[in-house]
């Protein structure tokens, strides 16, 4: 089929020529006049319809929401606000659109509504936008792995570990509802299952990953993870892609590095190539803020915000630190905190993160050396502190407005230092015989961390519910398309 974009046809400086455009109907005014977008940016194109030489038929059936063609003459316009137009000679209907039942009007729809018709809401402009710069956020991590010459590996999305050992798997059989085998004890039976055992979605590829970098040296895998925890929040997906680079020969500092590298090369990125895109956010947030209370609003509009976390480096803290700060923290501030943090030991909620990101340092920070009691079994273990306690070569990434975008480490490397931790939690070692084969084969000091893709999207857009940055969201009670 033979059109020219809207994009192209709006940076055009060749007038007076013959064209064909094909979108979908934005608005009609006065018999006359279409706004028409066809998805390749967020301008519409103006389409002068020739109201006396065109059909009442076809008059009837330009209504908000239906696809057309036009072919007619480019022209410069004279209107106020766009350089160019099309002055049809006609106009044909590719689908019509019913405007009594297509939930679309030419206005401003809230979020909530747009999220109930996930369906509908790539028509409109915001959704335009957000789509436009996942994509250029995504190239832009494939790109920066590359450059450095990482190994792009794909790791298993079923697949029978549960990498993070907590337990959040969606399991995956094909064993039937009713009449389920089960052993002599009554437990479910998977042997007979498809795979022989009982297998699920993968929580995450790092171990997969990290066979991969103990023999390429430096691989990523970038793909879609599945989480069982019914967290309701505007945080939370029960399907989400991440981003795991897996380093040989590496430590806790240089995976810092990596990590923030990572982070401030692909949001220039999205700058650079999408403007329009990231201009359209940031007044789409303006307008938001303004309707807040003053002192509720933030700071920085979207783009000094991006600029801000380029131009600065993060800081560097480690989790003994963070407690020292919040607890020495604004008594005012304090009594704010509805969970208060009191002992060493304790897992940061996520108020204790804003405050440390917002109100403290008011930048990206790297929080190192967490407990190890509350992390994976996998993070190399440091000495233990003057007071004896036990800490890992962990790293979680704050970010503001966001909370933890990254979470990594340096692994232990260490195979009976490895094996006391799973046996610690309880993890079988004939489970992940191969994942220990790393340790028992030419073992070496190796890092790694998670990047939620997601929660990037929500910092660069400056949106504010993870639903409205992936294209088909998974949460609970939501699995429909
Ligand atoms: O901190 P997490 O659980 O770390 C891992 O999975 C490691 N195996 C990563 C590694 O070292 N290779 O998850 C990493 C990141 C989080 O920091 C967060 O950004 C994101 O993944 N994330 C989620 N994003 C959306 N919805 C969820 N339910 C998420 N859970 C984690
Ligand atoms: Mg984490």
């Amino acid at each position: 089929i033979k059109r020219e974009k809207i994009k192209d046809i709006l940076s055009s400086t060749e007038f007076n020529r013959e064209t064909t455009v094909m979108g979908w109907v934005k608005t009609f005014r006065n018999n006359q006049f279409i706004a028409l977008n066809d998805g390749s940016c967020m301008s519409n194109l103006q389409v002068v319809v020739d109201f006396a030489n065109t059909p009442e038929e076809v008059l009837k059936k330009i209504t908000t929401g239906a696809a057309i063609s036009a072919s007619g003459k480019l022209v410069e316009s004279l209107g106020k606000g766009q350089k160019c137009e099309i002055k049809a000679d006609s106009v044909q209907i590719l689908g019509e659109s019913d405007p009594e039942k297509f939930p679309l009007q030419p206005k401003k729809h809230s979020l909530e509504f747009l999220r109930e018709i996930a369906h509908l809401r790539f028509r409109t402009n915001t959704f335009n936008a957000i789509f436009k710069v996942r994509n250029a956020l995504s190239f832009a991590i494939h790109q920066f792995f590359n450059e450095r010459g990482f190994v792009y590996l794909h790791t298993p999305i079923i697949t029978a570990s549960d990498a993070e050992g907590a337990g959040e798997m969606f399991r995956v059989t094909t064993l039937p509802f009713d009449d389920t085998p089960r052993t002599d004890s009554g437990e479910v039976d998977f042997k007979e299952d498809f795979f022989g055992r009982s297998a699920n979605l993968t929580v995450s590829g790092q171990l997969e990953g990290e066979l991969g970098a103990m023999a390429l040296g430096e691989i990523y895998t970038f793909g879609p993870t599945f989480r069982a925890e019914n967290s309701n929040t505007t945080r939370h997906l029960a399907e989400f892609w991440m981003i795991e680079p897996e380093v040989a020969f590496a430590d806790l500092e240089d995976n810092m590095n990596l990590a923030e590298d990572l982070l401030k090369y692909v949001i220039r990125y999205a700058m650079d190539k999408c403007p329009d895109e990231l201009a359209f956010l940031a007044n789409r947030l303006a307008e938001e803020e303004k309707s807040k209370p003053q002192n509720q609003r933030s700071e920085l509009d979207l783009m000094s915000k991006l600029n801000f976390c380029l131009e600065n480096d993060f800081e560097r803290v480690t989790y003994t630190e963070a407690i020292h700060i919040l607890k020495h923290s604004k008594p005012n501030q304090k009594k704010q905190f509805k969970y208060l943090v009191e002992d060493w030991g304790v897992d940061l909620q996520s108020e204790h993160e804003r405050y440390l990101v917002e109100k403290h340092f008011k930048k990206p920070v790297i929080l190192t050396d967490y407990p190890a009691d509350i992390k994976a079994f996998y993070m190399r273990m440091n000495e233990p502190d003057a007071d004896g306690r036990k800490t890992v070569r962990a790293m979680d990434i704050l970010f503001p407005g966001i909370g933890e975008m990254v979470g990594g480490s340096q692994r232990e490397e260490r195979l009976e230092k490895l094996q006391q931790r799973m046996q610690e939690m309880h993890i079988p070692e004939e489970e992940l015989y191969w994942y220990l084969d790393t340790r028992r084969f030419g073992s070496a000091p190796h890092a790694g961390f998670g990047l939620g893709f997601e929660r990037l999207v929500l910092f660069v857009t400056g949106m504010t519910n993870i639903r409205d940055v992936i294209p088909f969201p998974r949460f609970p009670k939501n699995a429909e398309f």
